[in-house]
Formats: structure tokens, C-alpha cells, sequence
């Protein structure tokens, strides 16, 4: 992988369904000099995103697949991820559960983000659950994609503290903040130990 990235860059797929300031970030990471990805697509199952502005500017081709038939979809999307020759996904707020099948076609090569220090609060609203339990640290983790929620091989974690009297909201950009940092580093370091 060392060789490949001396000679070209990563082609990379990445999926959202929201906002999308991961993707805005891993955009502005991708356009660096020294960074190993090229983001050839942005995918969607959320014509709405306001992440897929950000893209059209940057002159990022974007696709909606509507995820009302799964296999079809998943179908589809792995022919134009193979047009595009795509070799690395990286799921950023992507609300859609990839099939087994999927998976199994981009092994170890899947990557996605997650507001909590896995194995800690898997799934949905992690920093109120955080809070809830009193929890001194929260933080975010990017880790590889495998059939279980949120259960693959961590690549790598930050912690973030939680003060007392804590707001999910407060939290939740603190760990984005982080999430921001992060997300490059796990790509990094990914490529570069395959
Ligand atoms: C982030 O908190 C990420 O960890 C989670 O979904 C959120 C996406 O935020 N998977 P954004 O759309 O990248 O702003």
C-alpha cells in the first residue's frame, strides 16, 4: 500500500445522509498535497443532505440511491463504485445499515465514524446515554465496517471530557470537533498498514 500511495491517490467513496461536516472535512483533507485519498463520489440516500452541497461545489459528482429496495440498491451502487474504481468507503453520518453481502465485497475497506468510545454505546443517541450515566469521558471512534452495528476493528479514538452539567448539544460539538481531527488520521493510518 506504501508503494501505491507514492504513486496515486486513493480512489474513495463516501456516504452520507445529513449535514455532513465529515464530509466537508474530509473533502478539505482530501485536496491536501500530502493526503493519500482522492474523493471521486459522495453518496446518498438523502437527496435533502446539505452535505451534497458542499460537494457539488467542490465538483464532487453525487448519487442518490433511495434505499427503498436494498439489494437493488446495493446493486447498483456497487456497479458505479466499480466504475469508478473505488477501493475505500468512508461512511460519514451514513444512517443506512450496509447488507452482509455488501460488506463482504469491500472487506477491511469500509471505514466509519462514531460519536461514542465503542464498544460504548453502539447505535443511537450516544451522548445522551452518556450523560445519563454520569460518564467522565465520551469521545468518538472511527473503526472498519462489519455485519455487527458498530462492531468492527477500531482503527483509532479520542477522548473527549464531559463537565458537569453537560448538554448533548454542548457535547456533541465538542466530539465532532474531534470526530473532524480524527477521521484523516484513521485513513492514514488505515492505507498505510494495509
Ligand atoms: C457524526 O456525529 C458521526 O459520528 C455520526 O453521524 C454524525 C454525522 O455528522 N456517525 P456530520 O453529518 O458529518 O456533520
Amino acid at each position: 500500500m506504501k508503494k501505491l500511495i507514492g504513486q496515486s491517490k486513493i480512489k474513495t467513496s463516501i456516504f452520507i445522509s445529513g449535514t455532513g461536516s465529515n464530509l466537508k472535512n474530509l473533502i478539505k483533507f482530501s485536496l491536501k498535497k500530502d493526503s493519500p485519498i482522492l474523493i471521486k463520489n459522495v453518496i446518498s440516500n438523502n437527496p435533502k443532505a446539505k452535505g451534497l452541497i458542499f460537494a457539488k461545489k467542490c465538483k464532487i459528482k453525487i448519487k442518490i440511491f433511495k434505499f427503498n429496495n436494498k439489494n437493488n440498491n446495493e446493486n447498483e451502487i456497487l456497479k458505479y463504485l466499480k466504475e469508478d474504481n473505488i477501493f475505500l468507503i468512508c461512511l460519514a453520518g451514513f444512517m443506512k445499515i450496509l447488507s452482509k453481502n455488501f460488506i463482504k465485497k469491500f472487506k477491511g475497506k469500509i471505514l466509519n465514524i462514531h460519536p461514542s468510545l465503542l464498544p460504548k454505546y453502539k447505535g443511537l443517541n450516544t451522548h445522551q446515554r452518556a450523560l445519563k450515566n454520569n460518564d467522565n469521558f465520551s469521545g468518538c471512534t472511527v473503526h472498519l465496517v462489519n455485519s455487527k452495528l458498530d462492531s468492527g476493528k477500531i482503527i483509532l479514538q479520542k477522548k473527549v471530557k464531559i463537565y458537569k452539567n453537560d448538554s448533548s448539544t454542548r457535547l456533541e460539538k465538542r466530539i465532532l470537533r474531534q470526530e473532524h481531527v480524527l477521521y484523516p488520521k484513521a485513513i492514514k493510518k488505515l492505507l498505510f498498514n494495509l
